[in-house]
């Protein structure tokens, strides 16, 4: 038996029900992982809400990081002993042990704590990709990425920093933009009391930015839309504020022949050897020193519900993680 979270319902943190779990053994392609950390994500809340909806009774959570404790038949990419990390599906990782797929897994340098790996995972991966693979950055370009202070966020700061990338970033506080700046983003917006066009355009001598990468969703949409060049990209990459409205494709038109996309880390990692390579950059920027990954939260993962709180209230900042 192992303590786990499992909700038999979605709605507010109080359906997270921190219970005893029977394991069993991994199956084919299975291994257990006795985790040392797990990570907080915004996707998370979309599951406890049921925003994205999974079959019930259902466990949460999408990163960890831990030993491989028991490996089923057919399993190459690790074996027992091997420090490991993940982040993705299926939903598991508030455990203190689980049984999941091998190929999520990728062995960790033992540079890398199992405390940064699990609040990194998810938000790094991430980063990666849209940086590298959804709109590819070459270094000069200035960007817009909203909630700059946030998990995924201050690792985009130091990324854009370290690949020559000027970054306008969003935030909600003063406190934030202070902390985002101090990341590396170029400048900083307090959308709570400045128009984020208005800033966009001025910072841009009116020419607006190449890309905008939204994790904000139904509050930020159209205004994004707002910040972009000709024939720029709108990478839509979240709903922390809820999911972005119908909207009539002549609005990408009339702006300038935008592009749109909607990306999810899962489809960037699905190949294995993207997932190897991906983790390989992440694993590099950090021990490089390029990156650096804040833990500014940290809860035992009986606390659940109030780091969800926190996390959906605005409270917190950089990468949170669960201790079991
Ligand atoms: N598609 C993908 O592959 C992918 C992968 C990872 C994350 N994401 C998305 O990226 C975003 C950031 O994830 P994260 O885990 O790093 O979370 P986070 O940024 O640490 O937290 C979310 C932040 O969003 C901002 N926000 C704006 N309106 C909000 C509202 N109505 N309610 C709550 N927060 C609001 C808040 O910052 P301010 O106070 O500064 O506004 C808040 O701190 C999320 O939308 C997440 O779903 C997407």
């Amino acid at each position: 038996m192992v303590k786990a979270v499992r909700m038999q319902q979605t709605g507010g943190p109080e359906v997270m029900e921190y219970v005893d779990v029977e394991l069993g053994q991994p199956g084919a392609g299975e291994v257990l992982v006795r985790h040392k950390a797990c990570g907080l994500n915004f996707i998370d809340v979309y599951f406890r809400t049921g925003l994205y909806p999974q079959p019930l009774p259902a466990g949460l959570g999408m990163e960890g990081a831990g030993i491989v404790e028991a490996v089923g038949p057919d399993v190459t990419y690790v074996r027992v002993g091997d420090r490991v990390a993940y982040a993705g599906r299926p939903c598991g990782a508030y455990a203190e042990a689980r049984i999941m797929p091998a190929d999520n897994l990728v062995r960790l340098p033992d540079s890398i704590t199992f405390e940064t790996a699990a609040a990194m995972m998810l938000q790094g991966l991430t980063v990666q990709y849209l940086f590298h693979r959804t709109f590819p950055l070459q270094g000069g370009e200035t960007i817009l990425f909203h909630a700059a202070a946030g998990g995924v966020g201050l690792i985009a700061s130091q990324w854009a920093r370290a690949i020559g990338v000027t970054m306008i970033g969003t935030v909600g506080s003063d406190e934030k933009a202070e902390l985002a700046k101090a990341h590396g983003c170029t400048h900083v917006i307090n959308y709570n009391k400045e128009n984020f066009v208005q800033r966009v355009r001025e910072i841009t001598d009116g020419k607006g930015v190449p890309v905008v990468y939204d994790s904000i969703g139904k509050d930020t949409f159209i205004n994004s839309l707002d910040c972009l060049a000709p024939l720029g990209m709108m990478v839509s990459f979240g709903n922390a504020s809820g999911p972005v409205p119908a909207f009539n494709l002549s609005e990408l038109a009339s702006r300038g022949s935008l592009f749109i996309t909607r990306p999810s880390l899962m489809s960037y990692t699905a190949k294995r050897d993207d997932l190897e390579q991906m983790a390989a950059q992440l694993f590099s920027m950090v021990e490089s020193g390029k990156i650096k990954i804040d833990i500014h939260q940290r809860y035992t993962l009986s606390e659940v519900a109030q780091a969800h709180r926190d996390l959906e209230a605005r409270k917190t900042t950089g990468s949170t993680i669960l201790i079991p």
